[in-house]
Formats: structure tokens, sequence, C-alpha cells
């Protein structure tokens, strides 16, 4: 440390801990950054660089404090604003975010990077007219850029105008020569509107370019098994497992076409992935599909409420956009708090305004640190993401009140288990189904048959279960 003070150019060394935090090596940057400190003293620059090094190291409240130490020291520093604006962006704390890239936009209004960063904030927080306006801004003043042109999509598809949305996608292929994170926008886009030939075509183009890409050929082989072409699927599959043995989106989709032992469950990471970029068009598909598992659900409790059970609080697990809460709210029989892995189902739900709480979170994870006890817990179309269902089971048995109740549906499969369907969901017999209530310590009231909704025009088979704790105390 000591020949270090001595020969060290200071500007030198606030450079190489730039360098260590731009390569993910905050551990390494630290003690650079303090034999930085000896030599300069306090700059904005360093405690930039102190709040990138806590938060590179997870320390989210150390790093917040560091932020504002910077801004609060140079509080028209541009680039501090936009740094502490990208920061709250991550950790959530939208309203923050949009007022650091306000004030961004305000010292440089000829910074793109600046409107860019305002339109994605605007956009969490759900003003999607004003981001889709500083998107196109931003987008306009750098056309090459794939992820503003990739957000102004976003903003563009939210606004109402998917049409717009996705001519932003293409148009942006061109102009960027066809980046990957594009591309595979543009046929995520696809799928999510059923247009699966055109998202095969996309990907077959990305291909035909050299692209490889993991991601990219796990999609095309998710719009194949939409069309039925299996075996093309089973090949892009094995393509994409090639390139991304690791990722999970990739391993569950591989697994449902048969080409890896099924996992018990479907990853978090998986439905994130796929929940995220539903969201926005969740309710309106869903609708179109004749959706029955909420209607279902209302049917059953006010078959049971008119005899006199059961009553709140209710627990909504995987409860989406909140289409459970629409059908149960006027029921008036207590507060529904919702707990979903998918921040934007989340958001949607959250915008429906009839959950007292929504919590993000897996909800093995989330019924092992919550301890109170629920009367009511319902699960409609979520307990299809996992396949072996006894920590499930046995993790609600534990939060139902003595009298509780479970409600929850699940999809139809033949044999006497579970298995892992092509779309990614999984399929319960009802044999299994009766003998996992019971090993978890739950008593079947009713188990009906019950369609689902619609896929590919034809229904999809399923059950409605109610079910209590085994040895009710009265
Ligand atoms: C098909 S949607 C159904 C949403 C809602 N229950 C309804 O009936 O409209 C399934 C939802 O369950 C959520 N989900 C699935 N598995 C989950 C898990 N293990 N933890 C938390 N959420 C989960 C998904 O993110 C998604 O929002």
């Amino acid at each position: 440390m000591q020949t270090l003070h001595a020969s060290a150019d200071p500007a030198v060394l606030i450079q190489r801990v730039g360098a260590l935090v731009e390569a993910g090596r905050c551990a390494a940057a630290g003690p650079l950054l303090a034999a930085a400190r000896q030599l300069t003293g306090q700059s904005p620059e360093l405690d930039l660089l102190a709040a990138r090094i806590a938060e590179g190291q997870g320390q989210i409240d150390l790093a917040r404090v560091q932020y504002d130490v910077a801004v609060d020291a140079a509080p028209d520093h541009a680039e501090l604003r936009k740094q502490r604006s990208a920061f709250s962006h991550r950790v959530g704390d939208f309203d923050r975010a949009a007022r650091d890239a306000a004030e961004a936009v305000t010292l440089n209004p000829d910074d793109p990077d600046a409107k860019a960063l305002l339109g994605s904030a605007l956009l969490s927080l759900g003003r999607v007219s004003d981001a889709r306006i500083c998107l196109a801004e931003a987008s306009a003043a750098v056309p090459a850029n794939p992820a503003m042109r990739e957000a102004l999509a976003v903003a563009t598809e939210a606004d109402g105008d998917p049409d717009a949305a996705f001519a932003i996608l293409r148009a942006g292929l061109s102009r960027t020569g066809g980046a990957l994170s594009l591309r595979n926008a543009a046929i995520l886009f696809c799928i999510r509107h059923r247009q699966f030939a055109a998202g095969i075509a996309l990907a077959e183009d990305g291909r035909m370019a050299g692209t490889v890409d993991a991601c990219l050929f796990g999609l095309k082989g998710h719009a194949q098994t939409s069309l039925g072409q299996h075996e093309a699927a089973a090949e892009s599959y094995a393509e994409a497992l090639k390139l991304g043995p690791d990722d999970p989106y990739v391993r569950h989709l591989v697994a449902a076409s048969g080409l890896l032992p099924s996992a018990k469950r479907a990853p978090p990471d998986y439905l994130r992935t796929v929940f995220d970029g539903y969201a926005a068009r969740f309710d309106e598909h869903l609708i179109g599909l004749q959706y029955r598992i909420p209607g279902a659900i209302r049917r059953v409790l006010l078959q049971y409420i008119d005899a006199g059970n059961p009553n709140g609080p209710i627990l909504d697990l995987g409860c989406g956009t909140g289409l459970v809460g629409v059908a149960v709210a006027d029921l008036r029989i207590g507060s529904i708090t919702g707990v979903d892995v998918s921040a934007r189902m989340l958001a949607e739900a959250a915008a429906k305004g009839l959950y007292a709480a929504l919590h993000e979170a897996d909800v093995l994870d989330w019924l092992a640190e919550d301890h109170r006890a629920w009367n009511l817990i319902l699960a409609g179309d979520m307990a299809c993401y996992f396949g072996a269902l006894d920590p499930l089971l046995t993790a609600v048995r534990q939060r139902l009140s003595p009298d509780g109740w479970f409600v929850f549906s699940v999809e139809a499969a033949d044999g006497d288990s579970w298995s892992l369907q092509r779309q990614g969901r999984y399929g319960h017999a009802k044999t299994y189904l009766i003998d996992a209530l019971r090993a978890a310590g739950l008593t079947v009231r009713t188990i009906q048959d019950q369609v689902i909704r619609l896929e590919a025009g034809a229904p999809v088979p399923g059950y409605l279960i109610v079910a209590q704790p085994a040895h009710p105390v009265h």
C-alpha cells in the first residue's frame, strides 16, 4: 500500500477502479478506491464509484447512502443524477428514478440517455403515454440503440398500439444490423400475439445470419410447439440446450419437450420470464380463451358460504393479474392478500385495487416465511406449475387455520402421477391428487371435473378441488 501511495497517479488509479467495477470485480475495486480517496480526498466521482461497489456487493442500503452523498455534494451533476436514477429503477423506487432522470434532462435537454431513463421510469410508473414520448425522442436521437428501441416498443404496446410496437422492433432490426436482444424481443412479441409462424421466420432469419443464442432457439422451439411442430421444436430445443445448458427458461422448455428429465416444478426464473412478458395482455387473452377458473372458484365458494363457511382473510397464491380477486371480491368474505413471482402480473393486480396486500415472491418461499394462519387459501391455475405437489400442499396445510379451506385447480393428466406437458405446464392424475392431499394432511371436500380454458380451440380438462385440514379443531 505504501509503494502504491508513493507512485500512484490518482487519475490512473480511479480509472482502474472504474474498470474493475465495470468488470463486476467490486471486491477487488474496494481497496483501490480507498487508496484513491487517500490521494485525492472526497469527490463526486469517487462517491459514485463507492456507490457502485456497494451495489455490486449487494449492499443496497449502503449504496443508496453513497448515491445520496454523491448527489448531495453535486446536485447539478447530470451524470450523478442519471446514475442514481438507474440505481433507483433497479431497486424498484420508480418515483425517485423519474425525479432524478427529469433533473438530468433539465440539466442537459439534448441527452438521449437521460430521456431514455426518464421514459423507462415513467413506464414503470404506468404513465405510458408520457413514457412513449420520452422514449421516442431518445430513440430518434440514437436510432441504432437496441435498448431504447426495445423500451419504446414496450411503451408503445402498453399505450395500446401493438402494430406500431412491432414495427419499431422490426425497423430496429435493420437499423442495428439485427441486434440479438431486439430479435428475441420481436420473436417473443410474436409468440405473445400468437403469430407463431412470424416468430419462427424471425428466428430462422437470425440463424441464417449466423446468430447462435440459446434464447433464440428456445423461443423458436416454443413457437414451433405452439404450432404442433414437435419434431422441429425438439431440434430447436436441443440446439438451445447446447448453447445455454444452465438457462432456466431453456431447461424448462426442453424438459417439457421430453428431451430432459422433468424437473419437479417450473423454475421461478422461467415463470418470471413467461408471466412478466404476458402480463399486459393476460386478461384480454384469457377472456378470449374462455378462462373459467375464477368463476368456478366463485361458484364453489358461494355453495360453501351458503352453508356458513368459509370466511377470510383470504390468501390468493399465484394471484397473477387478480382475476380471482375480481371473481370473489364482492362476496365480502374478507380481505385478500396476493402472492406472485411476476412483478408485472402483480402490477396489473394492484391496478384493480382489490387486494389488501400484494407480495412478489415464489409461493413456497413466501409460505415458509409468513407465519399467519389463513381461513381461505385460493390458487387458480397456479398448481399447474408444480409437478410434485407435496411441497405446495404441505406448505398450504401448515398455513391453513384448523377450519380453513383450500380451493385450487389443476390440469388433468392420464396415468396415476404427474407429467410435464409440452407447453411447460404440469398435469396431474386424479388418483395422484387424492393421495398427495391425504399425505399432506388435507381432506378432500369435493373434486370436480372442470374445463380450465380453451387451447388451440379445444378444452383443457382439469379439476377444481376443495380441501380442508384432515383434523379440524372444533
Ligand atoms: C395462469 S396464471 C393464473 C393467475 C390467476 N391465479 C388467475 O387465475 O387468473 C399463473 C400465475 O401463477 C404465478 N405463479 C406460478 N407459479 C408460482 C410460484 N411458484 N410462485 C409464485 N407465483 C407463481 C405466475 O406468475 C402467474 O401469475
